[in-house]
C-alpha cells in the first residue's frame, strides 16, 4: 500500500483576509463543500491501493485537522512545534513508516481537476519507485512563472517517465522564460512519489544532520493516539530546508511523470478567480452577494451582504472583520497588505 503523506505548513498570507494564521488556505472550503485538505485526503481514499494517510502540520492546527479528517482515520497526525520547511517535515513521515513503504507527499492545497488521470500517472511511477527513484510530477508551463521549481525532461525510463535531466528549483525570471521558450521543461507539481528508505538514504547523504535531528525528536516523541508530538528542542535544532532544495536538485536516480490533471496550486485570488464557475458577465460571486452591471469581477463574502454596481474587474472578499478590494491581476501584492497589518500592530 501507498502511503499518502499530506504536508499542512502553510500559513497561508495570499488568501488574506480568508486565510488566517489560525486558518490557513487548506483549512478553508475555497472551491466546493469540502476544505483543500479534505479534498487532498479524498484523492487517496481507495484502501486497496492507498494506506491511512500521515499528515504533517504545525502543532497550532491539531485539533483542526483532528475533526476534518475523522472519517479518513489518519495513521499519524505529526505536529511540529514550528514549521522546518518540507525537507524535515517529509523526514518525520518516512521515519514513522516501515523502509520499503511509497510515499505519496503531497500539499495540502492544491487543486486536481482530473483525479483519474493523477492516480494513472502514480502507477506509472510505481515501477521505478519500487526501485528507489524519487519521483515527482510534471506540469506543462503557460507562464514563465518564478515560485515553482523547474524540471529537464531527459530520456525516457518507462512508459510516460522521464529521468529529470536537471531540477532547478525557483529560477529568475530571464531563466524561466528561456525553460519556457526552449519547450523541455515541465512545473514541479510539488507531489513526491518515493520509498521511504530512499528519501532517506538521499537526506543521510545531502542533509546528515538534518536527518539526526528529525530522528533525536521522534525517537523521544510523546505520542497520544494518532497524534505524534516529536521532541521540539531536537527538531527545532534541524536547518530549515525544502525538499526540492535539499534533495531534489541534488539527487541522481530522480525521475518526472508529465501529467495533464487541471492542476492548480490556488496561489492567489487570481487562481482562485479562475477556478470558480462564471456567470454570464465573467464574474464569479460567492456568498450573499449582489452585483449590478458588474463584469469580469470575482466578490466573495462569509458573512455581510456585498453589493456592486457598475464595477468591472475586481476582487472584492468580504469576511466578518476585513474587506479588501483589488484589480484583477494584482492579487499577489496582498503580501504587501498582511505586511502592512502586521506593521501596524
Ligand atoms: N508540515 C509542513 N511543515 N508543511 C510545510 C512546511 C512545513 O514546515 N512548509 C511548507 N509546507 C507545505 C505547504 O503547506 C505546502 O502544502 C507544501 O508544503 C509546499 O510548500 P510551499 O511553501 O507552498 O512550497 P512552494 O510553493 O514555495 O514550492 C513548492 O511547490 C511548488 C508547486 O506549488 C516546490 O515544490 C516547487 O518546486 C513547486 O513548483
Ligand atoms: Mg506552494
Amino acid at each position: 500500500l501507498i502511503t499518502p503523506v499530506i504536508l499542512s505548513g502553510g500559513s497561508g498570507t495570499r488568501l488574506w483576509p480568508l486565510s488566517r494564521s489560525k486558518k490557513p488556505k487548506q483549512l478553508l472550503a475555497l472551491t466546493g463543500e469540502r476544505t483543500m485538505l479534505q479534498m487532498t485526503a479524498a484523492r487517496c481514499i481507495d484502501r486497496a491501493r492507498f494506506g491511512a494517510p500521515i499528515i504533517v502540520t504545525n502543532a497550532l492546527h491539531a485539533t483542526e485537522i483532528a475533526a476534518q479528517l475523522a472519517e479518513e482515520k489518519p495513521a499519524a497526525i505529526m505536529l511540529e512545534p514550528a514549521g522546518r520547511n518540507t525537507a524535515p517535515a517529509i523526514a518525520l513521515a518516512a521515519l514513522e513508516s516501515a523502509p520499503a513503504t511509497p510515499l505519496l507527499v503531497m500539499p495540502s492545497d492544491h487543486v486536481i481537476e482530473d483525479c483519474p488521470a493523477f492516480l494513472a500517472a502514480i502507477e506509472k511511477a510505481m515501477p521505478l519507485v519500487e526501485a528507489g527513484w524519487l519521483v515527482t510530477f510534471g506540469i506543462t508551463p503557460d507562464k514563465p512563472e518564478t515560485g515553482y521549481g523547474y524540471i529537464r525532461r531527459g530520456e525516457s525510463v518507462a512508459p510516460g517517465v522521464h529521468k529529470v535531466d536537471a531540477f532547478i528549483e525557483k529560477p529568475n525570471l530571464a531563466r524561466a522564460q528561456a525553460y519556457l521558450a526552449e519547450g523541455s521543461y515541465s512545473w514541479n507539481g510539488g507531489i513526491f512519489l518515493f520509498r521511504a528508505d530512499a528519501y532517506l538514504a538521499a537526506l543521510e547523504r545531502f542533509e546528515p544532520e538534518m536527518l539526526a535531528a528529525v530522528r533525536a525528536s521522534l525517537d523521544a516523541a510523546a505520542r497520544e493516539g494518532a497524534m505524534v508530538i516529536p521532541a521540539a528542542e531536537a527538531f527545532l535544532s534541524s536547518r530549515s530546508e525544502s525538499i526540492d532544495y535539499a534533495v531534489m536538485e541534488k539527487a541522481e536516480r530522480v525521475a518526472v511523470v508529465p501529467v495533464d490533471m487541471g492542476w492548480s496550486d490556488v496561489g492567489s485570488w487570481d487562481a482562485l478567480h479562475l477556478l470558480g464557475v462564471p456567470d454570464d458577465n465573467a464574474n464569479v460571486l460567492q456568498g450573499d452577494v449582489v452585483a449590478i452591471d458588474t463584469r469580469g469581477c470575482m466578490i466573495r463574502s462569509e458573512g455581510p451582504v456585498v453589493t456592486a454596481v457598475g464595477i468591472e474587474n475586481l476582487i472584492v472578499v468580504a469576511t466578518r472583520d476585513a474587506v479588501m478590494i483589488l484589480p484583477r491581476g494584482a492579487s499577489q501584492e496582498v503580501k504587501k497588505i498582511v505586511e502592512a497589518l502586521k506593521a501596524r500592530g
